[in-house]
């Protein structure tokens, strides 16, 4: 079939039947055989989704009626996009899309004269799309809007961002490989990478390949991965004989990073509540060899699935908009309406709260999301940590991201990571604290010594504070700074 058509075709999926660009992709690409084509119809893809607003803008520019069938209008977008952003000669553009519509002669006429005008006035249509918000940086309006409120000085730097294509970034198995070895295998292939200074498990790679050409891939040496994903182990800093929980946990990118930084877990938790992303999770961990235990289930609903027993980590990867990758998956764009964020904050305050209760005393929690949308990030801690005395956060002293009010947000494009938040969450190890005691912490000796202090009339928040004085001396003992001390013991 017509690579155009094959194009247009899963383009029409997103549009009319709201399906995700990789699903659509994944299907329409089966029959496609040949590497070239198969790049060809991703590349047009992507390329209409990333610039879809204003394609779509120009379009109307062109019409006085929108065009009602879908296939024939992503045929004429993917027409528009290579004229502007591909470097396929313009009257093979214009053949090759016509003749993708032979099926429909109605259109062929009409794809013909659009694309031909659009050549002809090619200037000032792209002209008058600059000075339309929505179609000069190609975004719905809606997002820009909430962008710019939530950032306004970074609001122009974070859309242009959003719309250029992500590097591909890996993620070495160190239980398995070196990341210097890993360099030197890739160099042997002749792929030019390099390491990243502020993650030890990643690469850069200059050019993206097909995994399958990534030597030892199959073997699982190695999983695509983005950087700023790839903290995730690193600030959970899981430990030999440790219980993790991995809630939200499809398809598997950090339940897999998890297990190959500490191989010797007592036991890996993971549950999603998705069966058919499950599955992925178990493919993934298959290739690369790795023990969990896996459920499908209700994050906000534990009762359903949960033995019982604390956990000593939880990572919580919460559902979120997206709005930290839509670089990589540019369908979002057309996809998400902004009356999707407010259920989607409901439903991870939900999970928050429901998965608290299984983190064991002096565990830690991290919450994750690839948003860069205040709602579902710092304003979500903030909510927590009013309803949960017991949880204070642990702040991250990283050499990536920026501190907010709670935890660390990364923008897309900042050291070629894509847009991430993280905050870290610790339970206290005081139990209970009448209304009137509280403990002084001090180190002697690496020992940790809390000394009972009276506070007369003490009111919620001065309470508040001596618990959270245990939080800073808590990283002693999970080990997220290097001196950590040898023994620790704790003095009532
Ligand atoms: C951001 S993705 C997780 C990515 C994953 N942690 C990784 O690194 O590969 C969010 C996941 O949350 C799952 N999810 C959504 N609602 C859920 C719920 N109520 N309980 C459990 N999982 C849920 C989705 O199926 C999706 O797989």
């Amino acid at each position: 079939m017509n690579t155009r058509l094959i194009a247009a075709r899963a383009l029409s999926r997103v549009l009319q039947d709201g399906q995700s660009l990789t699903a659509a992709l994944e299907n329409a690409l089966q029959p496609v055989e040949s590497g070239k084509d198969r790049a060809f119809i991703q590349a047009l893809c992507y390329g209409v989704c990333r610039y879809y607003h204003r394609l779509d803008f120009i379009l109307g520019e062109l019409m006085d009626k929108p065009i009602k069938d879908l296939e024939v209008k992503a045929l004429t977008l993917a027409g528009l996009y290579q004229l502007n952003y591909m470097r396929v000669k313009p009257h093979a553009v214009v053949s090759e899309t016509v003749l993708a519509a032979r099926k429909k002669p109605w259109a062929k006429a009409l794809i013909n004269a659009l694309l031909r005008r659009y050549l002809r006035e090619q200037n000032s249509l792209e002209q008058k799309a600059d000075t339309v918000q929505s179609a000069a940086v190609s975004h719905p309006d809606w997002l820009v809007r909430q962008i710019e409120q939530d950032w306004p000085q970074q609001a122009q730097k974070i859309l242009l961002e959003n719309n250029r294509q992500p590097p591909m970034a890996l993620r070495v198995n160190l239980a398995r490989i070196s990341r210097d070895q890993y360099l030197q295998q890739l160099s042997v292939q002749g792929m030019v990478a390099a390491a990243v200074s502020f993650c030890p498990s990643a690469i850069i790679l200059e050019k993206p390949v097909a995994v399958d050409l990534l030597p030892g891939f199959a073997e699982g040496l190695v999983s695509v991965q983005d950087i700023a994903a790839q903290l995730a182990a690193w600030l959970l800093a899981v430990e030999p004989g440790h219980r993790v929980l991995d809630v939200c946990a499809a398809p598997g990118g950090k339940t897999a990073h998890i297990l190959e930084y500490q191989p010797q877990l007592k036991e890996l938790v993971a549950v999603d509540i998705d069966e058919s992303r499950m599955q992925r999770v178990s493919e993934n961990l298959g290739r690369l060899g790795l023990p969990a235990t896996l459920m499908v289930g209700d994050a906000a609903n534990p009762q359903d699935w949960w033995d019982g027993h604390l956990f000593d980590r939880i990572l919580l990867d919460a559902p979120c908009s997206a709005m930290g990758v839509i670089r990589r998956h540019p369908d979002i764009k057309l996809l998400r309406r902004a009356e999707d964020i407010k259920p989607l904050q409901a439903l991870q305050l939900n999970i928050l709260h429901a998965v608290w209760p299984l983190l064991a005393p002096g565990g830690i929690m991290l919450y994750a999301t690839c948003s860069i949308l205040k709602q579902e990030n710092e304003q979500q801690i903030d909510a927590f940590l009013v309803e949960h005395p017991d949880a204070v956060e642990l702040p991250a002293d990283a050499a990536w991201g920026f501190a907010r009010s709670h935890g660390r947000q990364i923008m897309a494009g900042e050291s070629a990571m894509d847009g991430f938040y993280y905050a870290r969450l610790a339970k206290s190890i005081v139990q209970a604290v009448d209304d009137a005691d509280c403990y002084d912490v001090s180190t002697e000796n690496g020992r940790i010594i809390l000394t009972p202090v009276r506070i007369q009339q003490a009111n919620a928040s001065s309470r508040r504070n001596a618990i959270s004085g245990l939080m800073p001396v808590l990283p002693l003992t999970v080990g997220l700074y290097r001196h950590r001390p040898e023994s620790v013991s704790l003095v009532f």
